[in-house]
């Protein structure tokens, strides 16, 4: 890190800028103000003199303004002039310390890559510390820490953070889904105002993923400059893109906040979620691995690098079909064909024999288990799979022993009618009662059996969730999520967990950080499985992005495809599959077996290199796959989504290999494959084909005609 002054407040207000370099990446920061304002993040500058920096992007102050520039600061405020929406919105109970400018008083360096600036407001009584961090990949996250230092309430309606970008950012993508398919993109054109996404439905949510980009014109996979931002935040948020009036362009996220859920007693403070920035001189690829590079970071991730097992999950295969026979000759079926882990899904618990009732309490159905669950595990590990099961612990049914204990315990607002969601009521997990009575029953489960795999599920959203304050709770209800999650991890540290939330509705780096796995999503359709894992693996690398082989029909979508698609598609990620398999031909269970087989042979490589996506080159192609850090091996998938307009794909280039490398490619052959009608197909398939790296980034690979709803995949090796 350089500096221009050391860390003391009367040196900071002569020269006060602070540069950080990682990754390929320079941020500078004026901390002047106190609340450090970010004036490049970007391209890395080399050892500059700081002071030129500012003075080069110093705005004039045009007529029609105030007489200077309010800085843009990392919380814009409202008290410095700034036009754009305030980062801070607080107040106290008389109305007042509702504009806070602060001013520094301390800036620290704990490591070179991290800067902590505390800011202070006499008159609001207030203290603002804001961390900026630059991890060694490039990877820049920010967060605040408010401080009511006064005597009284003070209510925080909002600390939302910005971090901004170059005016050149001229196109922007903005994400959405809904059950079933989440994390679908949609690009315009930025040329002003401002683009927010929020949701207030209690998590992540399906349909506002807190995750932004923007870029400058025509950005693509491999080119352009491109700046990301996510918020790493399980519950309710706000994430955008905003144009201020004199043309300066930052990405925002915050927790969104009810009402009066936080109110800070004196001495207290309120912490926002990290917002995580990703900037990439060279398209979309890059920015998105920086993400995967902190998710494989990540301390029990990277503490604990197993090899990704391949699952089976009981759901779509039993439902709520508990019978014991059924499941352990499911488990033969499984073991057979390859599989490592068996989840058993919802309905082993309380009166769980149908999705109404038995939220709440976790112990065994004596109904559904007679002889419990071990007779099961240890079916199940006899055949050499470990155990995993599935939980919803956030949630209580009215029928279910814990809410007829305690009706009390439930997150709404007293004197209206419920609102359920699938027929269930939201737990009020910051109840400390409520908390100690899931966190005993699972503990005890994790106890008794050797469950190694916890399937962690949220099936609906928050609605009027009020704590037992009566005021809202969402922030809470996370924040004890996590508690919870975390205390279980300390208690149980072999075990590994998955986020789902009716798929995937909670997928984002605060859970990310206390889980091993995401449930990407509900669908098992191939074709929609295409577009849902690209746009979930612009953020997530792919051992941690749960994709299952589904049966021939998905149950979401009514399509069919063959095993060739469903596994090609599935195999790009950690494999599962979820499937009956007592309903499949002997051919089939061959076929899934040499699939896993598959996997197998390449899941070091899927589940450690760098995932890369290619532009499409035709109206019908979607294009992917992972190379080795090294460049020295690929398994890339070309996936045909639909009829298109031709009828011949065109040749697939694949850019960033090593050029001069000579790389062996090979066809990965799926069983059953079939490709389109044609008189007659390329060569090359039938036994490898040479190529130098320029080549297949040049001239690219003609493919074989496809069917719609098809998949190629091809392999790389570097001689
Ligand atoms: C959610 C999950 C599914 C399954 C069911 C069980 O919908 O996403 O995978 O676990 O709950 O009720």
């Amino acid at each position: 890190m350089d500096r221009s002054t050391e860390s003391n407040p009367e040196e900071a207000s002569i020269a006060p800028f602070v540069h950080i370099r990682g990754g390929g990446v320079s941020v500078v920061a004026d901390t002047s103000g106190g609340v450090p304002a970010i004036i490049h993040w970007g391209r890395d500058l080399g050892d500059i003199e700081l002071a030129s920096v500012a003075d080069a992007l110093a705005l004039p102050v045009p007529f029609g303004a105030l007489d200077m520039v309010a800085p843009l600061t990392i919380v814009p405020c409202h008290g410095d002039g700034f036009a754009g929406p305030p980062g801070i919105k607080v107040h106290r109970n008389d109305g007042t310390s509702w504009a806070p400018r602060f001013t520094a008083m301390s800036v620290r360096h704990p490591d070179s890559t991290t800067l902590v600036a505390t800011a202070a407001d006499v008159v609001a009584e207030l203290e603002l510390t804001t961390t900026v961090g630059l991890d060694r990949h490039g990877a820049l996250t920010v967060s605040s820490t408010l401080r009511n230092t006064g005597e009284g309430e003070l209510w925080v309606d909002a600390l939302d953070l910005a971090l901004p970008v170059s005016r050149d950012a001229a196109e922007i993508v903005s994400f959405g889904g809904r059950w079933g398919l989440e994390f679908q993109s949609s690009r315009r054109e930025w040329s002003g105002g401002s683009s927010i996404s929020e949701t207030l439905l209690g998590r992540t949510s399906h349909e506002s993923p807190p995750l932004v980009m923007v870029g400058t014109s025509g950005f693509g996979e491999w080119s352009g400059e491109v700046w990301m931002a996510h918020l790493a935040w399980s519950g309710n948020h706000r994430v955008g893109a905003v144009r201020l009036p004199d043309g300066r362009r930052y990405l925002t996220g915050g927790d969104l906040l009810h009402p009066g859920e936080v109110c800070l007693a004196a001495g207290e403070s309120f912490t926002t979620p990290p917002l995580i920035g990703s900037f990439s001189p060279n398209g979309i690829g890059t920015a998105s691995r920086r993400y995967h590079r902190l998710v494989r970071s990540m301390a029990h991730r990277a503490e604990n690098p197993r090899l990704r097992p391949v699952s089976l999950n009981t759901w779509e295969a039993v439902y709520f079909d508990h019978d014991g026979g059924k499941l352990r000759s499911l488990a033969d079926r499984a073991a057979a064909v390859g599989v490592e882990r068996f989840i058993l899904d919802d309905g082993w618990f309380g009166a769980r024999r149908n999705d109404q009732a038995g939220l709440g309490d976790w112990t065994v159905s004596p109904d559904a288990h007679p002889d419990g669950l071990d007779p099961l595990i240890q079916h199940v590990t006899g055949l050499g799979m470990s155990f995993g099961i599935w939980v919803e612990p956030e949630m209580i049914n009215e029928d279910s022993d814990l809410f007829r204990a305690h009706p009390d315990w439930t997150l709404e607002t007293p004197g209206y009618p419920s609102v359920r969601g699938r027929g269930q009521l939201v737990l009020d997990l910051a109840r400390p009662e409520a908390f100690d009575h899931v966190l005993t029953q699972l503990d005890a489960l994790l106890e008794d059996h050797e469950v190694e795999y916890v399937k962690w599920d949220h099936n609906r959203p928050l609605v009027q969730g009020s704590d037992a304050s009566s005021r809202a709770g969402a922030r809470r209800q996370t924040l004890a999520l996590y508690g919870l999650i975390d205390e279980l991890r300390a208690r149980h540290p072999g075990v590994e967990f998955e986020t789902c939330s009716g798929g995937g509705g909670r997928i984002d780096l605060g859970i990310l950080g206390r889980t091993e796995r995401v449930w990407v999503s509900d669908c098992n359709d191939a074709l929609d499985r295409q577009v849902i894992q690209r746009g979930t693996s612009l953020l997530l690398p792919p051992e941690v992005m749960g994709c299952h082989i589904g049966p021939p029909t998905a149950h979401t979508t009514g399509r069919t495809h063959p095993l060739s698609f469903r596994a090609a598609t599935a195999m790009f990620g950690h494999l599962g599959i979820e499937w009956n398999l007592l309903d499949c031909s002997d051919r089939e269970l061959d076929d899934l077996a040499s699939v896993v087989e598959l996997h197998k042979r390449h899941r070091e490589l899927l589940h450690t290199g760098d995932v890369v996506r290619f532009d499409p080159s035709d109206d019908a192609g979607m294009a992917g796959g992972v190379y080795s850090a090294d460049r020295s091996e690929a398994l890339v998938s070309y996936a045909r989504m639909s009829s298109g307009a031709s009828l011949t794909p065109p040749p697939l280039r694949l850019p960033g290999l090593d050029a001069d490398a000579l790389y062996r490619v090979t066809h990965v052959a799926f069983p059953s494959e079939t490709w389109g009608m044609a008189s007659s197909h390329p060569a090359w398939p039938a036994a490898g084909i040479t190529l130098s790296g320029a080549q297949l980034s040049g001239h690219g690979l003609q493919l074989p005609t496809l069917l719609p709803e098809r998949a190629f995949v091809i392999h790389l090796l570097a001689g």
